[in-house]
């Protein structure tokens, strides 16, 4: 099977920068790129003037699967993916049972077979992420886990710590650490500060992150490990991977949408879908994590989707589980944010939306060449939405962006050559 991209924009992370060409993709790979193409025996998808960008991946998410069913499955969640524009997403070991096992690895990999778009499954890091004692890291590994982490807890021992970052050298696996240090962060459910005090919620300090983030620096500087932190919220904790980075530690960074978009002040709604761990922080955490994307020390853009159901979630405050529903706005949120604002270029953007993930993981390259397999992400930068959480494909509504009136939508996902288009309503549907 034939597609022929027409009309499009093509964005090149790597020689940065954005062309007019059409794409021919045969047989699940590019075939061809050139101003003008010509293949009357393939299906001709008008792209007009969109943007044609290397397939976009989420490195951090929630699946929920096996366990959770209720909150999302592999199936919902890659639909969700699919519909927000990802080709690829890393789904985290935090299911019931969790990925410290062999078995639970492979019964991922089997639900990912008829998955609209790639998962790529986390082994957790120690034994029911209890952070005492080291999981079989070789079986996960042999098993297919494609990094080790046990997010949604924090490592507190740092001599497990260190064994992680020690064993994972061994089988050359990526560790990927939620920097909470417990003690800190106690019962708290919002950023702690001036809104905690004035709402009366307890708090999270910004320095329950940086004591974790700073520890596991200077352990993966020791071990030689790669670390990548997940989610980081607090400028400390961006300036602390600057210079670690500075130094030639092997660490990578990412930032979740929703802490460069929302401040502590949206909490005063009461809103439980504002519920996220780490907490939505400062408008001074925005700028330096403005900064850090900017400068290179944050690399990756990823949603740690985190979906609940409205029972748990239309609780009082205190008693909500933390998270936010985020794979279906993450895309038209950055484009919105970062690209429209001027932070970020559309080749930036691509790059840490696409590019570093993939190659940080060492996934199929996200880049648009002959040869290459024909992962793709078509945006429209022009197409302006409001978002509708009715109309998410997640089982998770749990998101504080509902009715956010956005531009810079996906429109179109390929995945290994087949088309996957976005349902919404509005510009950019099929037929369109
Ligand atoms: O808000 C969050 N939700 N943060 C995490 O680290 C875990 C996640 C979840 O699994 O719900």
């Amino acid at each position: 099977m034939k597609l022929l991209l027409k009309g499009g924009s093509v964005v090149d992370p790597l020689k940065e920068r954005v062309l007019r060409l059409d794409v021919l993709v045969e047989e699940g790979k590019i075939a061809a790129l050139a101003p003008q193409i010509e293949a009357p025996d393939a299906e001709i998808i008008s792209i007009d003037e969109r943007l044609v960008c290397p397939g976009f991946v989420d490195m951090h998410c929630h699946l929920r699967e096996p366990g959770e069913e209720f909150k999302e499955t592999i199936l919902t969640g890659t639909r969700a993916a699919g519909r927000g524009g990802f080709t690829a997403v890393v789904c985290m070991g935090n299911t019931k049972p969790p990925a410290d096992s062999r078995a639970v690895i492979e019964f991922m990999k089997r639900q990912v077979e008829t998955a609209p778009v790639p998962v790529y499954p986390v082994g957790c890091a120690t034994k029911e992420r209890k952070g005492e004692e080291l999981a079989e890291i070789g079986d996960l590994a042999e098993a297919g886990a494609i990094a080790l982490s046990d997010d949604g807890n924090s490592i507190m021992s740092s001599e497990v710590m260190r064994r992680v970052l020690e064993y994972s050298r061994i089988f050359d696996l990526l560790v990927i650490s939620h920097c909470e240090d417990r003690n800190l962060s106690g019962n708290g459910v919002m950023h702690e500060g001036f809104m905690s005090t004035l709402l009366g919620l307890r708090g999270i300090p910004r320095a329950a992150e940086e004591v974790h983030v700073a520890r596991d620096l200077i352990l993966a500087e020791m071990t030689g490990a790669r670390l990548h932190i997940a989610h980081v919220s607090s400028a400390g904790s961006v300036q602390l991977i600057r210079e670690a980075k500075s130094r030639g530690v092997r660490v990578t960074a990412e930032v979740a949408p929703h802490h460069l978009c929302l401040t502590d002040a949206a909490v005063q709604t009461f809103d439980t879908n504002t519920k996220v761990n780490p907490p939505l922080r400062t408008k001074h955490d925005i700028e330096a994590l403005c900064a850090g994307l900017r400068d290179g020390t944050i690399d990756v853009i990823a949603t740690d989707h985190a979906p609940h159901t409205a029972e748990e979630k239309e609780v009082e405050f205190n008693y909500a589980p933390f998270g936010i529903s985020g794979l279906e706005t993450a895309v038209p949120l950055m484009w919105e944010y970062l690209v429209t604002r001027g932070v970020l270029s559309p080749v930036e953007l691509v790059q840490k939306m696409a590019f570093n993930p993939a190659r940080i993981l060492g996934l199929p390259e996200r880049v648009i060449e002959v040869g290459k397999q024909a992962h793709l992400t078509v945006i429209d930068p022009h197409l302006k939405l409001p978002v509708r959480v009715k109309d998410f494909v997640s089982l998770g509504k749990n998101s504080p962006f509902d009715g956010w009136e956005l531009q810079g939508w996906p429109v179109l996902i390929i995945v290994s050559g087949e088309a996957i288009y976005a349902e919404r309503t509005g510009a950019g549907e099929k037929g369109d």
